[in-house]
């Protein structure tokens, strides 16, 4: 069974009454059930974490390195800033799938960058809530790399 890790990042506890222009009205326990339900349908074992912590999250990401087969991360305002969330995913060899509920690349000019994308096999953003269930159809059909294959 493929393991995938979910990592939300920062303010993104507060979706549902976070700017619901931007991001909806979906709340995260919303995306992390419908998360779990699909991933009970496509037969991968799912763990989602939420953090507001740089460094937690860089730790969340280092110790998933022999558990997970991939990773899929919102990295919320880290993807713009944060060059030790984007050392740590290069540090393993866990491929990664960016996600964002918006499209970066249609808002303010600081966001339309990420630290994060040259080291992530693919980004989807823009859907929202399916932004997240379109990563977890690629992770649970992404070719691993060789050591990952042959896990148990
Ligand atoms: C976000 C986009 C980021 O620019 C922002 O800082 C977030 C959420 C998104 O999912 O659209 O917190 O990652």
């Amino acid at each position: 069974m493929r393991k995938v890790l979910v990592i939300h990042g920062p303010n993104l506890n507060l979706l549902g009454e976070r700017e619901p222009n931007v991001y909806g009205s979906v709340t995260l326990a919303e995306i992390d059930k419908a998360l779990q339900e699909l991933a009970g349908k496509s037969d991968v074992e799912l763990r989602t974490v939420q953090s507001n912590h740089e460094g937690e999250i860089v730790e969340t990401i280092q110790n998933s390195r022999h558990w997970a087969d991939v990773i899929i991360i919102n990295p919320a305002a880290y993807t713009h800033t944060s060059v030790a969330i984007r050392d740590a995913l290069s540090a393993i060899s866990v491929p990664t799938i960016e996600v964002h509920l918006s499209n970066i690349h249609a808002r303010e000019g600081f966001r339309q960058a990420s630290h994060v994308s040259p080291v992530a096999v693919g980004v989807i953003a823009g859907f929202g809530k399916n932004s997240y269930l379109l990563a977890l159809q690629a992770a649970a059909t992404i070719s691993l790399p060789d050591k990952k294959e042959n896990k148990k």
